[in-house]
């Protein structure tokens, strides 16, 4: 199974610091949680690893392969699957429709049974099939967005910011999902959230941000004990 490697990334808009020397290391089969508040840098270490933006700096490697310089589409086949941050379903479309497009990599037969196998993690779509997208609620939104990026069938997967908005029983839901998918699959998951509680209660590991640098990293368990996480992440 591939290993997911960052060492020194710097992502740069003009002036801006998206990142600022973010390292860490996704094991194989493990789901990290990356930590952080508002502009800590999380879309944008993933939106590196996805070949979404310009020059980064530093290293991004699969497997010891740098991804630098490779398109999204190339990264995508190379087993790696991203859900963004607001979801970003298309609304016109059916939810059918909507998975589909995250076959693109897939031949037909591939695309069609894999339709069903997200089908059978969220029942909701199955159910909501010949729907626009844009008559969900967000909840469905989210789990139509998940499952768009699992159509793919990555080994990796980034998840931007899924808890965001929706209703902590939603959450919770979707939670026990990722779970499910996370043991059937063996996938390996980076979970950007700011909802720290719960990124901690899925995730083995975690990675906490500040202003684009790695503050903290270490077991989720170690981590919901400590002082200073409690304080900044957890109210408590
Ligand atoms: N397209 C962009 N142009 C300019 N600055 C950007 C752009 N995208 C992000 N930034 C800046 O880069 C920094 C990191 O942003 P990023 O979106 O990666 O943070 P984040 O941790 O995902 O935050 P959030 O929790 O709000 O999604 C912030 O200062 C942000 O304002
Ligand atoms: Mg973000």
């Amino acid at each position: 199974m591939p290993n997911l490697k960052l060492d020194g990334l710097r992502v740069r808009y003009g002036a801006i610091l998206g990142t600022d020397g973010v390292g860490f290391e996704l094991a194989s089969g493990e789901t990290l949680a990356l930590i952080g508040a508002n502009g800590a840098g999380k879309s944008s270490t993933l939106k590196a690893i996805l070949g979404m933006v310009d020059y980064p700096e530093g290293s991004i490697t699969l497997d010891g392969r740098s991804l630098k310089g490779l398109r999204p589409s190339e990264i995508v086949r190379l087993g790696i699957g991203y859900s963004p941050e607001g979801r970003r379903v298309f609304p016109q479309l059916s939810v059918y429709e909507n998975l589909k497009i995250g076959a693109y990599s897939r031949d037909r037969a591939e695309a069609a049974e894999r339709v069903e196998r997200i089908y059978a993690y969220f029942p909701r779509l199955k159910e909501r099939a010949r729907q626009n997208a844009g008559s969900l609620s967000g909840g469905e939104q989210q789990m139509l967005a998940i499952g768009r990026a699992l159509m793919s069938r990555p080994s990796i997967f980034l998840l931007d910011e899924p808890s965001l908005g929706l209703a902590p029983v939603i959450v919770e839901r979707i939670g026990d999902i990722l779970r499910e998918i996370q043991a059937a699959e063996g996938l390996s998951v980076i979970l950007a959230e700011q909802n720290a509680a719960w990124a901690l209660a899925i995730a083995r590991r975690a990675v906490i941000l500040e202003l684009g640098r790695v503050t903290l990293t270490g077991p989720a368990s170690e981590l919901l004990e400590n002082p200073q996480v409690r304080r900044a992440y957890l109210g408590i």
